[in-house]
This record gives structure tokens, C-alpha cells and sequence, in this order.
């Protein structure tokens, strides 16, 4: 029975364990540039036992930001700072994964502390992208331009230049984010997706952006190397998209060469106060796609505990488990998974620590 100190080979890249950090936007970069404080956020987490470290989510162009703070590999400037982490990261025994993402209509806010807002021009706010003129809602109150056919190309163009900079990084692992009702999830969601052209409509025309995403950065990414996608599995929202929807995207996603599916949900409109929050809330899309399509998957939300993070993979529901905010609380987390579950400290713990705990 496979574990979560199991290694796990995907390609030519070996984690020492089950265990990744996912990504989580700091908000804290200036003009895309990582910083001294990435190196420690990301450092520490690598330092605690981590087999994999997903970056945040990487704005691919200034207009796909969240906010004005997030990270960028929107140029050249942001790769030396990147690669000093990922340097720091495999010294330490972890895989290096990083984001990449456009945030489309969910753009142009303010930090989740500074209120999650859209921010206006005067305050430093900027025209968002979407597939069509379609506000998010509530205090995401901007209305994005509906992207012509130039737009999409441009954005395509912009996700492949920031896939060619991941791999002068040293990036080993790269995810493309396609949930959380960023860009590629508005497409391929009824909710967001109103178009009437090749781009939206039926499921082959609102996937189509995704897809062709994924293809044009399969083709300049690294074959020896995994390549994966973040999808909402669900909307949770009567007339959203559909863990049905899903399994046939991560069908034609694998078809194309997709490594794994990240299995997240949600947060494609302001409707998730009613999502079913919960210990592993949603493991059972992982569960879903890894036996239904046969592709890898990762599970993640509310993974927290060590006996729970074991069953998920023993019982096959995923091949990797992610924990967010559980790793903010404890960025030696797996070391004291490893001490619970009774594994060997020595893959995990650096040498300078070892002895001594
Ligand atoms: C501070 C913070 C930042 C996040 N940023 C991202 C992000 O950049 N990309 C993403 O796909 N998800 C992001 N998420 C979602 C997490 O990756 C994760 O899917 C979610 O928090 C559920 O996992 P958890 O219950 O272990 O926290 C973020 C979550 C937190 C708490």
C-alpha cells in the first residue's frame, strides 16, 4: 500500500514524499519581483520537509494580477530573483513547482487585508480581460473588456513567454491555473462565459481557451518535466460548471499531455458562503478524476491532519496531497507527520536539525 512518505515519480522528477505546499499568493511583490520574503516563505516550507513547493500564482502579464503586489514572470527582471529561490528549494530536497496565471475578470483589487475590492484607476486600478463584459459581483464590481480574438492570442503569447522564463528559473514542476474563477475558469464556466463565438457556447467552444493555453505552453515546456492544471471542479452553483464537465476536460487535458489535475472547486462567483466546507471537502473530485480518467491528481482543502493526508493516498484517492493554510500555521508540518505516522526522520529533516530533534 503506498504512503504519504512514499516517493512519487512523475517524469523524470522524484518528490521524497506525498506532501506539497500549494500555492498561495503573498501579495507582496513589487512590480512582479520576488524578495527576500519568498526565499524565506518558500525556503522555510522546503526546510521542513515538503516534497513539492507550488509558488504562488504567477501573473503572466500586469493586466492578469490579482492585485497590484502580486508576483509576475511578465518579464525578464523576475527570473534571477525566482531562481534564487529555486536553488534554495532543491539544495533542501524539494521540487521547485511554480503557478502560472492570468486572473481576468477577478483582477485590478485590493489585498485580501486591504478589503478584496476592486480598486478604481484613481487608486492604481486597470482594465481586466474577460471572455465576456461580465462583472464578477459584489465588491469585484469592475467590468472586464470582452477579449477579441487579438486579446486571446496575446494572453496565449504571454503565458508562453512566462513558461520559457519558469524554465530559465530552474522551475522543475509548473502548474497552469485554470480555477478559482481566474481567466481560464471564467471560460470555461457558463456562469462567466457568455460568448457566442468558437470560445463559448458549448462544452468543446468554452473549454477551447484552456486547452489551447495548455498546448501552446506544453510545446515550449520541457517533455522530462510535469506539467499540470488547477481546475474548479465544480462551481457549486446550480447552472455552473459540473464535476461531469470536469472529468471530460481532464480526459481531453490528459490527451494533450497534462501530468495531473489539481482538484480545487469554487469561487467562480460570489456564491461561495454556500460551499460545503469540511475536513477533505474536496477529495472526492480527486478520487473522481484519478479513477475515472486515469490521469494523476492532487487533493487538496482541509488536509490537515497526518492519519487523514495517509488515508487519502493509501486509499488511493490521490497520488499527492496539498495543504494551504495548515502550512502557515506549521511549516514543519511533514516533519511532524512523519514523527506521527512513525516514518524515518532522515529524508526530511536537513542535517543541521537532525540530530537534535
Ligand atoms: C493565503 C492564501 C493564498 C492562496 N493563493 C492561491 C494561489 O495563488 N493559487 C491557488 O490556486 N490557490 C491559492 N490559494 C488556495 C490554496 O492553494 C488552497 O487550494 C486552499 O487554501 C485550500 O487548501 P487549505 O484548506 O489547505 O488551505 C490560496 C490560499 C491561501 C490561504
Amino acid at each position: 500500500m503506498t504512503n504519504l512518505f512514499d516517493t512519487f515519480t512523475i517524469k523524470s522528477v522524484t518528490l521524497r514524499n506525498r506532501i506539497g505546499v500549494s500555492p498561495m499568493c503573498q501579495y507582496v511583490s513589487n512590480d512582479g519581483v520576488a524578495s527576500d520574503w519568498h526565499l524565506v516563505h518558500l525556503g522555510s516550507r522546503a526546510i521542513g520537509g515538503a516534497g513539492l513547493i507550488i509558488a504562488e500564482a504567477t501573473a503572466v502579464e500586469p493586466r492578469g494580477r490579482i492585485s497590484p503586489r502580486d508576483a509576475g514572470l511578465w518579464a525578464d527582471k523576475h527570473v534571477e530573483p525566482l531562481s534564487r529561490i529555486t536553488n534554495f528549494v532543491k539544495e533542501h530536497g524539494a521540487v521547485p513547482g511554480i503557478q502560472l496565471a492570468h486572473a481576468g475578470r477577478k483582477g485590478s483589487a485590493s489585498r485580501p487585508w486591504e478589503g478584496d475590492h476592486s480598486l478604481k484607476d484613481e487608486e492604481g486600478g486597470w482594465e481586466t480581460v474577460a471572455p465576456s463584459a461580465l462583472a464578477f459581483g459584489e465588491k469585484l464590481w469592475r467590468i472586464p473588456k470582452e477579449m477579441n480574438h487579438q486579446d486571446i492570442k496575446d494572453v496565449q503569447d504571454a503565458f508562453v513567454a512566462a513558461t520559457k522564463r519558469a524554465i530559465e528559473a530552474g522551475y522543475k514542476w509548473l502548474e497552469l491555473h485554470a480555477a478559482h474563477g481566474y481567466l481560464c475558469h471564467s471560460f470555461y464556466s457558463p456562469i462567466s462565459n457568455k460568448r457566442t463565438d468558437e470560445y463559448g457556447g458549448s462544452f468543446e467552444n468554452r473549454i477551447r481557451f484552456t486547452v489551447e493555453t495548455f498546448e501552446r505552453m506544453k510545446a515550449v515546456w520541457p517533455e522530462n518535466l510535469p506539467l499540470a492544471v488547477r481546475l474548479s471542479c465544480s462551481d457549486w452553483v446550480e447552472g455552473g460548471w459540473t464535476i461531469e464537465e470536469t472529468i471530460e476536460l481532464s480526459k481531453k487535458l490528459k490527451k494533450v499531455g497534462a501530468d495531473m489535475i489539481d482538484c480545487s472547486s469554487g469561487f467562480g462567483s460570489p456564491d461561495h458562503k454556500k460551499y460545503p466546507f469540511g475536513p477533505g471537502w474536496q477529495v472526492h473530485f480527486s478520487e473522481a478524476i484519478r479513477n475515472q480518467v486515469g490521469i494523476a491528481t492532487a487533493a487538496v482543502g482541509l488536509i490537515t491532519d497526518p492519519g487523514q493526508a495517509n488515508e487519502i493516498i493509501a486509499e488511493g484517492k490521490a497520488d499527492i496531497v496539498l495543504l494551504a493554510r495548515q502550512m502557515l500555521k506549521d511549516p514543519y508540518w511533514p516533519q511532524h507527520a512523519a514523527k506521527t505516522l512513525n516514518h524515518d526522520l532522515k529524508s526530511i529533516v536537513p542535517s543541521p536539525y537532525l540530530r537534535w530533534i
